[in-house]
């Protein structure tokens, strides 16, 4: 194996404002496998994530449960903790953004974006809710379309026709939040000053720091010129007051990536990592952000370039994946179709997921469709009918006939060759994200233990006294087939791995599939995975539907 990587890996942070749904948990998971077979290949690896607590919505959301913003994202953070634990979601440290690291962080790399003469000061209009003293978002004002008279239309652009104009340029016009009629009010806005990294942004786009698809799409705004960003909000907001500029807060989004930093530096606090080691300038460290694609501009635009202007090191690669579709459409709360991550672990095992979206994924943007009907066939058919199946079918000649000690010699040296020899190709795929490809190429090994077993039948061997040493050896080689294909499963399947590996008497490493197990003792069998029920679907979604109601 190539030399030991130092690799620092996050996942986007979830908003401390809802519940996780099964489109977080696509991203999750695809962060989760990546960073678990690093770890098995014996690289150094953490992986650190947090919640977003910062922002509008999430003071709103606080203030229409009548408890305080800091109160509503404690009880958000438990519930997020706990869903990441149940779907085996591997973090080394979960943190939150409205923490005293990120608040160090935050100002820290505005006094250097501000030295560095990246901060921009003007007065900009603004729709106000009087009565609320708010200043309103675009989507916090609705109205009518003042091109094509369309009704109930946001403050940003017409659905109806496409328009686009400022809030205050609806017809009728109202807050969101209050009814109230908006007005038009001036404040002080600072502005980070994006465009003058646009020849930097290029370079880095250059280093393949992302997907093609997601490179192209950059070259085409960088093309078409960056405009600067703004970075304030007026008080009232829920978040981090800007140094030196009382009642203005930094946007959620400047200190959200920041994020990262603060949580890793969380967790090098708990333990002697070396914080800067990781994220100086010039760091031999890797770091990879796994995100959705409707986060590519705060990643691949403003974050590197503030990483550069205050002297952190840039990203390695940004991953970008496409979103969750269930049954080939948008997830609808109508067709009880936007499921909650807890609503699933209600009724189904979360391993059935993570397989499914590992059999799914393929390291590019495009959605994910979870096809309920398909699901069900696919993780039954594969796991139970493949891979268990391996181990069920040759466990009780090994248990029963020869003490559960497998025998000391290989019966086909051709076939353990070609099981064997397909890590390399296996750990490529799950390096590539091309989690798909890995699980066919898995599926197909288990395929092939599973003909040799059926041509060699022992069931039958077994009635005749004289084939004994046969049929043990034929079993041990399943045994031996079944260990190499949960070890390449391990990843996507650590519950199961875990429960493998103690039939197994083993513990399984990625270079477990070098050498198999002879004359070694293992222990009874024990079902390793059971059959989805598909009545327990159809609860989950008629489940689903009822929380709407
Ligand atoms: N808080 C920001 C991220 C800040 S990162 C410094 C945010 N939060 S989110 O909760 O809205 O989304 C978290 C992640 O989940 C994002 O990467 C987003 O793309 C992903 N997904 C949200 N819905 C999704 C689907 N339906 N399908 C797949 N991923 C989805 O954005
Ligand atoms: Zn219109």
């Amino acid at each position: 194996m190539s030399s030991k990587r130092q690799i620092l890996v996050t996942n986007a942070l979830p908003y401390a404002n809802a519940a996780l749904h099964l489109g977080h948990i696509l991203e999750y998971t695809q962060t989760d496998v990546w960073v678990r077979f690093q770890k098995m290949r014996g690289h150094e690896c953490y992986y650190v994530s947090a919640d977003d607590a910062h922002g509008t919505a999430i003071m709103l959301k606080a203030e229409e449960k009548g408890i305080s913003p800091e109160q509503h994202i404690d009880d958000m953070l438990t519930i997020h903790k706990a869903d990441f634990e149940d779907f085996y979601i591997g973090v080394d440290n979960y943190h939150s953004t409205h923490s005293d690291e990120n608040k160090a962080f935050s100002e820290l790399i505005y006094n250097r974006l501000k030295s560095n003469d990246h901060i921009a000061q003007r007065s900009i209009s603004q729709a106000f809710d009087p009565e609320k003293s708010l200043f309103l978002a675009d989507r916090y004002v609705k109205g009518t379309c003042p091109k094509c008279k369309a009704e109930d239309q946001y403050g940003d652009n017409c659905e109806a026709c496409g328009a686009t104009y400022a809030p205050v340029d609806l017809v009728d016009a109202v807050s969101v939040i209050s009814g109230a009629t908006p007005i038009e009010k001036e404040s002080i806005h600072y502005f980070f000053k994006l465009p003058e990294f646009t020849q930097f942004l290029k370079d880095w786009i250059d280093t393949s720091a992302v997907q093609k698809e997601v490179a192209n799409k950059l070259s085409e705004w960088l093309d078409s010129g960056l405009q600067e960003w703004d970075i304030s909000r007026d008080a009232p907001y829920f978040g981090f007051e800007i140094p030196d500029a009382p009642g203005k807060y930094f946007y959620v989004w400047l200190d959200a990536p920041i994020g990262y930093m603060a949580s890793f530096k969380n967790l090098c606090d708990k333990t002697d990592l070396d914080f800067d080691y990781f994220w100086k300038e010039d760091s031999p460290t890797e770091l990879y952000h796994f995100i959705g694609k409707d986060i590519v501009n705060f990643h691949a635009l403003f974050w590197p370039a503030m990483l550069k202007s205050a002297n952190y090191r840039r990203p390695t690669k940004v991953c970008v994946h496409g979103f969750v579709t269930v049954n080939g459409k948008k997830m609808s709360k109508s067709r009880g179709t936007f499921i909650n991550a807890r609503c699933y672990l209600d009724y189904l095992n979360p391993e059935y997921l993570r397989y499914y979206y590992a059999s799914k994924l393929s390291g590019t943007v495009e959605d994910i469709d979870l096809n309920l009907e398909d699901f069900v066939q696919k993780v039954n058919s594969d796991l139970v009918g493949k891979v268990v199946n391996i181990a069920s079918r040759c466990a009780k000649f090994i248990t029963k006939g020869n003490d559960g000690v497998l025998s000391s010699n290989i019966d086909d040296q051709a076939l353990w060759n070609q099981v064997s020899s397909a890590a390399d190709t296996i750990a490529t795929h799950y390096e590539n994200r091309d989690f798909g490809k890995a699980i066919r190429e898995i599926i197909a090994q288990a395929d092939a233990a599973n003909e040799y077993i059926a041509a060699q039948e022992p069931w039958k061997l077994n009635k005749d006294e004289s084939q004994a040493q046969r049929v043990q050896d034929i079993c041990s080689l399943g045994i031996n087939l079944f260990r190499v294909i949960l070890t390449y499963l391990k990843p996507v399947l650590p519950a199961m791995a875990e429960a493998g590996e103690s039939f197994l008497n083993d513990s399984l490493t990625w270079d477990s599939a070098k050498s198999p197990l002879l004359g070694h003792r293992i222990n009874s069998f024990q079902p390793l995975m059971q059959r989805i029920d598909k009545e327990k679907v159809d609860a989950m979604v008629e489940a689903s539907k009822e929380e709407l109601a």
